[in-house]
């Protein structure tokens, strides 16, 4: 097969983090043709998707002595050229968020592929669909008590009954712009003003969940299904567990009780064509729905000795 991936500046990648790389890898290994591309790459012509692509040939990472060890350069890539993306037989949309203006208009473009000839992964629909905090708001039975607003008096309220909340901005990742929120802070109204653009744009209010402090679990789904899970332990005073900010990776399994949320999102997730996301329980609770570029294949490879990464491509084989 010949897959593309959308994916920001190659450059930019970590081959022993990013689960895009692992993907790559496993599908070179499988011995499938594989591009990359970027969302300023993508074009219509003639009423078709069209992109331009450049061959990738990666030296694969390997484990020593439970790290990932890379050999640079870890990439090379061919000239690129405009190809019409009908050729390929998938699309992975693996540009990290922020959601952008070129974003949406990247999953235009990429709707004008026919999903039984050019499956894109997301579907470029359900990629407009799941805002990856509001989408947690359709399953609000599993989720914690949780408001979206711009409004500082309905904010400090919902605070006050909660006792402590964190605050998220809607389009952040990875830690970004997450605050956690005291009654007593005198920074409040401040931080709230700051977080809204002076209240020009919603955010995500949420009672704190005291069980943050012990993980942070990650569980990737594939076509609604549950994968794999890596705990992500906050370090020092930090309350985030994000990788991106110093959380501490452990092996975890995934409990009765979230491999019933994980049931519970199923048809849905299918229903919209997010084939592969990666959604963040905290104490039983769901609170992200990660489905632009989820992470977390290589610390689940890495402590658990599995292959997430062929497990996507041999069931990608299986839809054709
Ligand atoms: N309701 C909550 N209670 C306590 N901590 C939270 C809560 N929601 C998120 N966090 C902490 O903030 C981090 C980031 O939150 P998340 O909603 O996953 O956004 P993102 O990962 O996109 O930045 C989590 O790893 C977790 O440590
Ligand atoms: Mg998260």
């Amino acid at each position: 097969m010949k897959l593309a991936f959308i994916v920001d500046p190659l450059e930019k990648l970590d081959p022993g983090h990013d689960s895009t790389v692992a993907m790559m890898e496993a599908a070179q290994k499988l011995g499938h043709e594989v591009f990359v591309t970027s969302v300023g790459d993508l074009a219509v012509i003639n009423g078709q998707a069209w992109a331009k692509l450049a061959a990738v040939r990666l030296q694969p990472v390997s484990l020593v002595d439970g790290h990932w060890q890379v050999f640079q350069p870890w990439y090379e890539v061919s000239d690129s050229q405009w190809m019409d993306l009908t050729a390929c037989q998938a699309v992975f949309m693996r540009k990290d968020p922020p959601v952008t203006v070129q974003y949406l208009y990247a999953t235009f473009i990429l709707e004008l592929l026919a999903p039984t000839e050019t499956m894109v992964i997301n579907s470029p629909q359900g990629l407009r669909e799941a805002n990856e905090k509001m989408y947690t708001l359709q399953f609000a039975a599993v989720m914690p008590p949780t408001v979206v607003s711009l409004d500082k008096g309905l904010i400090r309220q919902f605070l006050e009954e909660q006792g402590a909340a964190v605050l998220k901005p809607l389009g952040g990742k990875a830690g970004e712009g997450i605050l956690f929120l005291d009654p007593g802070d005198r920074n409040f109204n401040s931080l709230v003003e700051i977080s809204t653009q002076q209240g020009r744009e919603p955010v995500m209010v949420q009672r704190f969940l005291p069980a943050a402090k012990d993980g942070d679990k990650r569980i990737i789904l594939l076509d609604g299904d549950p994968i794999g899970a890596v705990n992500r332990i906050p370090s020092g005073a930090e309350f985030r567990g994000n990788m991106a900010v110093g959380g501490r990776v452990a092996p975890t399994t995934i409990t009765p009780r979230e491999a019933e949320i994980c049931a519970l999102l199923k048809p849905k997730l299918q229903a919209d064509g997010l084939y592969l996301v990666g959604i963040d329980v905290i104490g039983g609770y769901l609170t992200e729905v990660n489905v632009t570029s989820p992470t977390g294949i290589r610390e689940i490879d890495r402590l658990e000795g599995v292959c997430l990464g062929e497990k996507v491509i041999y069931w990608l084989e299986k839809q054709f």
